[in-house]
């Protein structure tokens, strides 16, 4: 176990600078994940960790220590990869031990932390097949498999479970989470799903253009965003944003589809229904507002609407979110 310090840490390649002077401490024990639209620069910030690219200024503190030149052996970190990265010619168990082979280890020890690595993974029964002969989520056990035996400080995820269907992400999302219980290391996971961030994280750091838009808990980001980007990035379907004034300024106002009531309260919208999505336990109406603005809205009790229905939408106060025009919350 270990804390992380990002100290005023920016990375340009050239002239193009893909993190911008970040600051963020990661907590011993924790699980943090980065989350963030494709090229934010998440990838980068965790191989800037890992000891896989330089930093170009600033400083990465591990328990303390200053780490920006140590090798990544020296860091105590293991990082798993999206594309798992197995050697097609080992089996299993030459996989998982292989960084042990590289170091020395004795016969003996690399037998008992594989074995050990394979029972927590659950995949003892596969240890003498080669990759080819497994399926997705065993090559990702493998994989994961192969940072666990060198029992590192920290864990780095790089989208680890992209490559698996819907129902295989869920089941290993789920075993990722029991294993960070049971090791109880820092873990810093990199995902662009926030339905991810959401169930596996202690903390989110939720970043834009390489920089942090906010950090905090799952909780805080979806009650309490900062500013309209990650109220609109944390909850799925998204936050609906309408255009809106207040005197004579003019602001953004954000609604969550679960927090529209059906027929009148404190904010009302006339819904043009175009599209009712049907989940089974819920439903998502699609439509649009008597101004033109679309809007999503769930709606659980819902059962005879349908496309072309115009219904009585409306919303407490307390569940409006405004934002300024650049974006920033106004918070009352
Ligand atoms: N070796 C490189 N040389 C130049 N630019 C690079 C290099 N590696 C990454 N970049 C740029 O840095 C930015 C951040 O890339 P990064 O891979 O960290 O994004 P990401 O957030 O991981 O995105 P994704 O979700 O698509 O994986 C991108 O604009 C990318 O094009
Ligand atoms: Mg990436």
């Amino acid at each position: 176990m270990a804390t992380v310090s990002l100290d005023n840490v920016s990375k340009s390649y050239g002239a193009a600078e893909v993190i911008d002077n970040l600051s963020l401490t990661i907590d011993d024990g924790a699980f943090t994940v980065f989350v963030g639209p494709s090229g934010c620069g998440k990838s980068t910030l965790l191989r800037m960790i890992a000891g896989l690219e330089p930093i170009t200024s600033g400083s990465l503190l591990i328990d303390g220590a200053h780490m920006n030149d140590a090798d990544p052996i020296e860091r105590g970190v293991a990082m798993v990869f999206q594309n798992y990265a197995l050697y097609p010619h080992m089996s299993v168990e030459q996989n998982i031990g292989f960084s042990l082979r590289m170091a020395g280890l004795s016969k003996q020890e690399i037998a008992e932390r594989v074995a050990l690595a394979a029972k927590t993974l659950q995949i003892e029964q596969l240890l003498k097949r080669k990759p080819s002969q497994l399926s997705g989520g065993q090559r990702q056990r493998v994989a994961i498999g192969r940072a666990i035996v060198r029992d590192p400080e920290v864990f780095l995820f790089d989208e680890p479970l992209s490559n698996l269907d819907a129902e295989l992400r869920v089941s290993m999302r789920v075993e990722i989470a029991k294993l960070h219980s049971q090791l109880g290391s820092t873990m810093i996971y990199v995902t662009h799903d926030q339905t991810e961030a959401m169930t596996l994280a202690d903390k989110i750091v939720v970043m834009r253009d390489g920089r942090i838009e906010q950090a905090g808990t799952p909780e805080e980001l979806y009650e309490n965003p900062d500013n309209q980007f990650v109220a609109g990035f944390i909850g799925s379907p998204r936050m609906n944003f309408i255009s809106g004034r207040e005197g004579d300024t003019s602001l953004t106002l954000g609604v969550r589809p679960e927090h529209f009531q059906l027929g009148r309260g404190d904010m009302n919208f006339t819904l043009t229904v175009d599209v009712v999505e049907n989940l089974g336990g819920t439903r998502y109406l699609y439509g649009t507002t008597s101004d033109g603005d679309a809007l999503v809205v769930e709606a659980r009790e819902a059962a005879g609407i349908k496309a072309r229905d115009v219904v009585e939408v409306s919303v407490p106060l307390q569940r409006v979110y405004k934002f300024q025009t650049d974006g920033q919350r106004v918070r009352q």
